[in-house]
């Protein structure tokens, strides 16, 4: 009987860390070091899934660029004054989507003018995740490899917790 009662607690903990941690780690331009010149953002974006939630990873060097969140006006004309929000920080940046809309991001200076700027479409979340999403499997399906990570910390953040509660109880 007490170990059916932990064995439910287990199961709950485990429904409700993967409804908190299923947003992934979205590295824009594909990798740890992409918000720079030459990378092609608009044919990047058009393979993307991004939902509500998701954390959007802009990885550059600092000294030579930066982040602007604009509205669609800014990021088509490649105005960097009147911005939004400007997500500069160490160049290791984070931004979390909180809306479904489409987002965009221009680099402040000449860049933008090359190409440096991208349109991040955020869709809703799809319904509770099935367990081929939670293994990954839809990250390969579906081609997108940077979303791989963020499922990778799903299952550890899933794992750590049944081990904190079977710990507790
Ligand atoms: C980016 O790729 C798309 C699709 O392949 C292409 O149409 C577009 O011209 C490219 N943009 C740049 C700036 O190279
Ligand atoms: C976009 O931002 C600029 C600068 O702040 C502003 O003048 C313009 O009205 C905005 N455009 C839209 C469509 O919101
Ligand atoms: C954005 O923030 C960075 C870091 O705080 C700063 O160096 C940069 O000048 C800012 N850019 C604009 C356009 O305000």
């Amino acid at each position: 009987m007490e170990s059916l009662r932990k064995m439910l607690v287990v199961l709950m903990t485990m429904v409700v860390t993967v409804r908190m941690v299923n947003a992934s780690l979205v590295y824009v331009g594909g990798g740890k070091e992409t918000w720079r010149s030459n990378v092609n953002f608009s044919e990047w974006s058009a393979r993307q899934n991004i939902y509500v939630g998701d954390w959007l990873y802009f990885g550059f060097d600092k000294k030579l660029y930066n982040v602007l969140e604009v509205n669609k006006t800014g990021y088509e004309g490649c105005h960097d004054v009147g911005f939004i929000k400007n997500i500069t920080r160490g160049g290791r940046d984070v931004f979390q989507v909180n809306e479904a809309k489409t987002y965009y991001f221009i680099n402040g200076g000449g860049s933008c003018f090359g190409g440096m700027k991208v349109a991040v479409n955020v869709e809703n979340p799809q319904p509770a995740p099935s367990p081929s999403q939670l293994t990954g499997v839809k990250s390969i399906k579906n081609g997108s490899p940077s979303r791989f990570g963020g499922h990778v910390v799903t299952l550890m953040a899933v794992l750590a917790n049944v081990l904190l509660a079977w710990a507790i109880l």
